[in-house]
């Protein structure tokens, strides 16, 4: 097989046999294809889609890209929680030490920062000394000692989606329903969870603009997860404006850590309880109105907030950072970005709004690129609120001052204000 005839068929609209998938992601995982080749046939699987049927082989072929996890050597019921992307979105870091705290055992796989979206692997690196990079036997040990650790795709687990996930990060090529369905799908099988609960985000900042697009992304999933025998189900979540105020690594984790100490912002503390409610359903503890009170529990007890110290101290992070997160460190540049007009903040391109924050230098340009975890800002008004002019919108972190005029640009022009107030959306649109 020669990549050239693979990426020439589906530049063509034809539909790739499972050799030709397996074939692509094997020589890819090896080294053997270049990323150049890569990038064209993820680029061709943007405008030409791939059936059910190729999803689903490009899924099985990136979870067999490495090891599986042996889940005789890890203890309990194995749950998980992930979501397409959206900006703002730290919800892992609340979701899963809430399960974890109720007994579930989180062996969670995640991503870094991707196109306009923040990453949990990023978010969890700016906790000083967190790793993020373990081998396998180590991540098992963590999980079976506290029942929860979070690692990074590896050379090891799902080696093909850590290649693909960074490449298509820097080609435009994120925002593909089978790309999406197959890198999120491949990781969750590679880590052969029992239960999974997908947060599938739709709106403005998310990957799939559109309700309709990202029902039909959930029930994707949701029929790969099941053709697998997981339980599984989706919510479909509000990605119109950015999740909580906090957005930027470390400005980010603080956020999470306020969440589990009962002083979130109130659309992330109520979408985690929602994610945390459903995973313990699925892993059958109750009714949903039951998982809820288990998860308000987990907070208001501290267990969760315990848990994920715990998490931290095992993974080699200063768990000291998680009870006095004012140590964590702020970057030495701020700005105040001011609205210039009175009236309602009537909606915001949230895409942008992530965009914002990787040009103060919490994102990649190339693949190589290191980023700067202090850089984000801090939203002061979001949709729906009322502002006079001269009021502040938000503040902008960076460590490189040069970067604060076009962020601040950007978050203005993605900000429309009017005098009417806008209608209220749902945070959460139903469940799959
Ligand atoms: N999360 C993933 O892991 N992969 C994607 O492609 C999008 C979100």
């Amino acid at each position: 097989m020669r990549m050239y005839d693979v990426i020439k068929k589906k530049r063509d609209g034809e539909a790739l046999s499972a050799e030709e998938i397996r074939a692509f992601i094997e020589g890819y995982s090896k080294g053997e294809i270049p990323d150049y080749q890569a990038a064209a046939l993820c680029m061709a699987i943007f405008f030409r889609g791939m059936s059910d049927e190729e999803t689903t082989e490009l899924t099985l072929a990136v979870r067999d890209s490495g090891e599986r996890l042996d889940t005789s050597r890890i203890k309990g019921l194995r749950v998980d929680k992930h979501s397409t992307g959206g900006v703002g979105d730290k919800t892992s870091l609340v979701v899963a030490p809430i399960v974890a705290s109720l007994g579930l055992t989180v062996a969670k796989m995640s991503g870094r920062g991707l196109g306009h979206t923040g990453g949990t692997i990023d978010k969890l690196e700016a906790i000083p000394g967190f790793c993020t990079g373990l081998a396998v036997s180590e991540f098992e040990n963590i999980v079976n000692e506290t029942g929860i650790a979070i690692v990074g795709q590896s050379a090891t687990l799902a080696p093909a989606d850590k290649m693909l996930y960074a490449l298509r990060d820097v080609t435009a090529t994120v925002d593909s329903m089978p790309l999406i369905a197959s890198s999120i799908m491949g990781k969750k099988l590679a880590a052969d969870d029992d239960c999974i609960v997908l947060d599938v985000k739709t709106g403005s900042g998310s990957f799939m603009k559109e309700l309709e697009d990202s029902r039909t992304l959930a029930k994707l999933m949701v029929a790969i997860g099941k053709r697998a025998g997981k339980r599984i189900s989706a919510l479909i979540t509000d990605m119109d404006r950015p999740l909580g105020y906090a957005v930027g690594n470390s400005l980010e984790v603080v956020e999470a850590i306020e969440a589990l100490q009962g002083k979130g912002p109130e659309d992330l503390v109520e979408l985690s309880l929602a994610l945390a409610s459903q995973i313990l359903f699925l892993a059958d503890k109750g009714t949903l109105e039951e998982c809820r009170a288990l998860a308000e529990d987990a907070i208001t007890s501290g267990k969760a907030l315990d848990t994920f110290a715990k998490m931290v101290k095992a993974q080699g992070g200063d768990p000291e950072y998680i009870y006095h997160p004012e140590k964590f460190a702020t970057a030495p540049y701020s700005r105040e970005v001011k609205v210039t007009q009175s009236g309602y903040i009537a909606s915001v391109d949230t895409e942008k709004y992530g965009l914002a924050s990787l040009l103060l230098g919490a994102g990649r340009n190339t693949k190589e690129d290191a980023i700067d975890l202090t850089a984000g800002y801090m939203i002061q008004k979001k949709t729906g609120d009322y502002v006079n002019a001269g009021d502040t919108l938000a503040v902008l972190y960076t460590s490189n001052a040069s970067l604060l005029d076009a962020a601040e640009r950007t978050l203005l022009n993605a900000t429309t204000i009017t005098a009417e107030a806008p209608e209220k959306r749902p945070l959460i649109f139903e469940v799959i």
